[in-house]
């Protein structure tokens, strides 16, 4: 049985009181808190077992580099990947998708080829493209949304040409809350023989994924937005494109030979992708919490996170002058919203004061809200954690700015 109240014990931060109030923290969507196994398994791995990995005979290297393959491995089961050596530690989504970027673009790409991306991506999606683009002279393509917040994926057949190259998604829109059919442009893009990218930050917290199941080529997503450390993330890769790629960037670790003359030689997969002295605790509090996620179930989570989602749209609903952003009917747990004329930022810093964190601004999607027409919203992200008391406590305090901005709506 999913029991909210069980879990909560797990966050100690969230017992904890901000501005006098007690905290409701529905800010998910930019990072999750850590439960009490991934702070202690990160406490234990820096004061009993901190040592280098792969570089030693001594025994605390021996364990460390243990604790990380072991890691690894629970990442490859969660993502239910074939094989460890598709899954690289990186520092999160963004320098997976950098990584991807560069070495797909050195490889693969020349000027005047395509990459198609969507018009709602994070802008960690949407950069290392551009900069890539701008240095091979290739050209890149968004696939658009409608008013509801749904990709227009009549468009994709259009939108692909025989130079397109790559095609990169986004699972869950960090914006809109949009859960995009990534199996279905898999495979409908595999058919014209190009491989896909699939962004995953915002759905791994909140749903069982199989990048098998799915098909994509490549999936990253980042530690942080699933209740582990920051500065860790993951690339998987399928393994014969992972084998083809040149790597991101040279250092200790990712090397076979090293010589002078220039023929230093790659180490096996997926070491080849690590250089330098990763985020190896990190890594093994990405284990702890992945295994915590997994003792609650993801089916779970996300039952009950769809559960807290219709009750906040029910209770929303009644309030007239507040317009939602992203409609889609198949959305995470994730609103995003103004307030009739009320400015975002107003709204925050007074749900702040009442002790309810949210996101203003525009949430890393600056193309999202110019589709819109808008500076930027006011996004409630909820976690497994959450409770329809917050709920309720959120919809208590949008009535509270309704009457303090009376006049500006
Ligand atoms: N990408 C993070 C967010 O959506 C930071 O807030």
């Amino acid at each position: 049985m999913f029991n909210v109240e069980r879990i909560r014990e797990d966050f100690p931060i969230l017992s904890r009181e901000v501005n006098k109030r007690q905290l409701a923290y529905l800010d998910n969507g930019a990072t999750t808190q850590k439960p009490r196994a991934v702070l202690d398994s990160v406490n234990q791995m820096s004061t009993l077992w901190n040592a280098n990995i792969h570089r030693g005979v001594h025994y605390l290297s021996q364990q460390s580099t243990e604790m990380y393959e072991g890691a690894r491995e629970t990442v490859r089961s969660f993502l239910n990947a074939a094989s460890t050596r598709e899954i690289v530690f990186t520092a999160g989504a963004t320098a997976s998708i950098n990584a991807v970027a560069y070495s797909f673009g050195e490889r693969y790409i020349s000027a005047g080829d395509e990459v198609l991306i969507t018009e709602m991506e994070h802008h960690a999606n949407i950069v290392p493209w551009q900069l890539m683009c701008q240095r091979k002279g290739a050209i890149l393509k968004y696939i658009p949304f409608d008013d509801n917040g749904e990709l227009r994926l009549d468009l994709l057949d259009s939108l692909i040409t025989e130079r397109t190259k790559i095609v990169s998604v986004v699972q869950v829109s960090n914006s809109l809350g949009t859960i995009n059919p990534v199996k279905e442009i898999v495979a409908k893009v595999h058919a014209k023989g190009i491989p896909v990218l699939v962004d995953g930050s915002q759905a791994v917290p909140h749903m069982p994924v199989d990048v098998q199941d799915i098909g994509c080529d490549f999936y990253v997503f980042s530690g942080h937005k699933l209740y582990a450390p920051t500065g860790i993330g993951i690339l998987y890769g399928k393994e014969t494109l992972l084998e083809e790629l040149p790597p991101y960037q040279g250092g200790g670790d990712m090397i076979a030979h090293v010589r002078l003359d220039g023929t230093t030689t790659w180490a096996e997969l997926p070491l080849k992708f690590e250089a330098g002295t990763t985020n190896y605790i990190g890594a093994v509090g990405l284990g702890a919490a992945i295994r915590y996620m997994e003792e609650i179930g993801l089916n779970s989570i996300q039952a009950y996170e769809q559960e807290l989602l219709a009750y906040a749209n029910q209770r929303f609903a009644t309030i007239s002058s507040l317009n939602i952003y992203g409609k889609a009917p198949h959305k995470a747990a994730i609103i995003s919203f103004l307030l009739g004329g009320i400015h975002q930022l107003d709204t925050g810093m007074v749900l702040d004061k009442l002790g309810i964190a949210v996101r203003t601004g525009t949430h890393c999607t600056e193309p999202v809200m110019t589709h819109f027409g808008i500076e930027g919203t006011v996004r409630a992200s909820f976690a497994m954690y959450n409770t329809k008391e917050e709920v309720d406590r959120l919809y208590e305090a949008i009535l509270v700015v309704q009457q303090m901005f009376g006049g500006a709506y």
